[in-house]
């Protein structure tokens, strides 16, 4: 899948964009504070109806403008498809697929397959566990719109529980029947959630030891309740709720559930998450995108778009070399402030486009 054009309305600090992009390697650069980011973020916006930066959707609305549009041509295998999405100061966003308003945000989930990697995703490996949660339902999301509702129910009835326990009203013939539910869908998560560790742990070890020259081995393993099939987490999750009932009444919210789950990160028996170093937890970070991309080909036959937002500044000379060269696979929207001979040589043939104060300028096919 390719990004062939996007459009921006009063978007960040876009006034009016259209920019059409190539199918190889795309590079936007200009200084500081001009709009490639922001450009950027409206591709992944468009990709999964959520900013890489913010959780609030009015930010994204230039300054002293009431609304404001996103509207991304994609082109796959089946032709060409378009998302438009509408911001607006005082309502929720809309979307509309091919023109058609949807009602559901899951139907978004798989028109625009993106795959985005900044300096802050970098710190994907060092954060708390909920930005790698974050990660494995993003990208599970975008897989399966089953899963995306799956995700829904079961935040839905956790919030349930938890406004029951606020309440002062929670007895053990109500708990029964939430505890019952939250067991049933959350089995339901760790159990494809496991699967997804497993087959992206194995395009992770590849893609780090592609980066490193073979130096390391990347393993992930999903870490949550224990049990090989949906039913037997589902008992595990269950008895977990029933240890923790009592202490779960006294503080007021549920202490155990997928909610808590994380995917720990090894190098060796080295676990990078706490002991790696600044660039191994870069590196893997990187692994686990490279690996998202390969997952998603793996599943669809397509590969998604790559962003890769002022990464290469970041990379030591042979890693930047190795990404640009994998690079190559993918459609790839690459920023940098400035483009050293060395990195551009490395590019072969890419089309660049110059970004200064919101407009966005073809400079030309290197
Ligand atoms: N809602 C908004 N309305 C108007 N301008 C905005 C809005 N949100 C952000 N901006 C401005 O957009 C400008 C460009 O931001 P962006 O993050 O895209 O820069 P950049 O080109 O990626 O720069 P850098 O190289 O520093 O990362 C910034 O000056 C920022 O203040
Ligand atoms: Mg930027």
């Amino acid at each position: 899948m390719i990004v062939k054009r996007v459009e921006l309305n009063d978007y960040r600090n876009y006034g009016r964009l259209l920019v059409d992009f190539s199918r190889g390697i795309n590079v936007l650069c200009g200084d500081n504070a001009q709009g490639k980011t922001n450009l950027l973020e409206s591709v992944y916006f468009g990709s999964v109806g959520r900013s890489p930066r913010t959780p609030r959707d009015k930010e994204l609305i230039k300054k002293g403008c009431d609304r404001g549009k996103i509207k991304l041509t994609q082109e796959d295998r089946g032709g060409e498809n378009t998302v438009e999405i509408y911001l607006d100061r005082t309502e929720n966003k809309r979307v509309a697929i091919n023109g058609m308003p949807i009602s559901r945000m899951g139907e978004l989930m798989g028109v625009i397959a993106a795959v985005y990697f900044s300096p802050d995703e970098m710190r994907i490996i060092k954060d708390a566990p909920g930005d790698r949660r974050r990660f494995m339902d993003i990208a599970l999301c975008r897989m399966s719109k089953a899963y995306f509702y799956l995700l829904g129910r079961y935040n839905k009835i956790l919030a349930q529980r938890n406004r029951l326990l606020k309440s002062g009203r929670a007895t053990d013939d109500v708990l029964d029947v939430w505890d019952a539910q939250l067991a049933a869908e959350g089995a339901k998560i760790v159990k494809t959630r496991r699967g997804y560790v497993e087959r992206l742990g194995a395009y992770a070890n590849e893609a780090h030891g592609y980066l490193t020259d073979g130096k390391e081995g990347l393993i992930l393993e999903y870490e949550g309740f224990a049990g090989e099939d949906a039913d037997e987490i589902e008992k595990n999750f269950s008895a977990e709720l029933m240890r923790n009932r009592e202490r779960d009444k006294a503080l007021c919210f549920t202490s155990c559930g997928v909610q808590k789950d994380d995917i720990a990160v090894k190098i060796g028996d080295v676990d990078v998450r706490a002991y790696g170093s600044q660039g191994q937890q870069r590196t893997a970070a990187l692994s686990f995108k490279l690996a998202e991309t390969e997952l998603h080909y793996a599943q669809s036959g397509e590969y998604p778009a790559l962003l890769l937002d002022d990464v290469l500044s970041e990379l030591d000379p042979f890693r930047q070399r190795k990404l640009i060269e994998r690079s190559k696979r993918y459609q790839t929207i690459i920023t940098c402030t400035h483009l050293p001979a060395e990195i551009s040589s490395a590019l072969g043939e890419f089309a660049l486009y110059s970004v200064r104060g919101g407009t966005v300028e073809k400079t030309g096919k290197l």
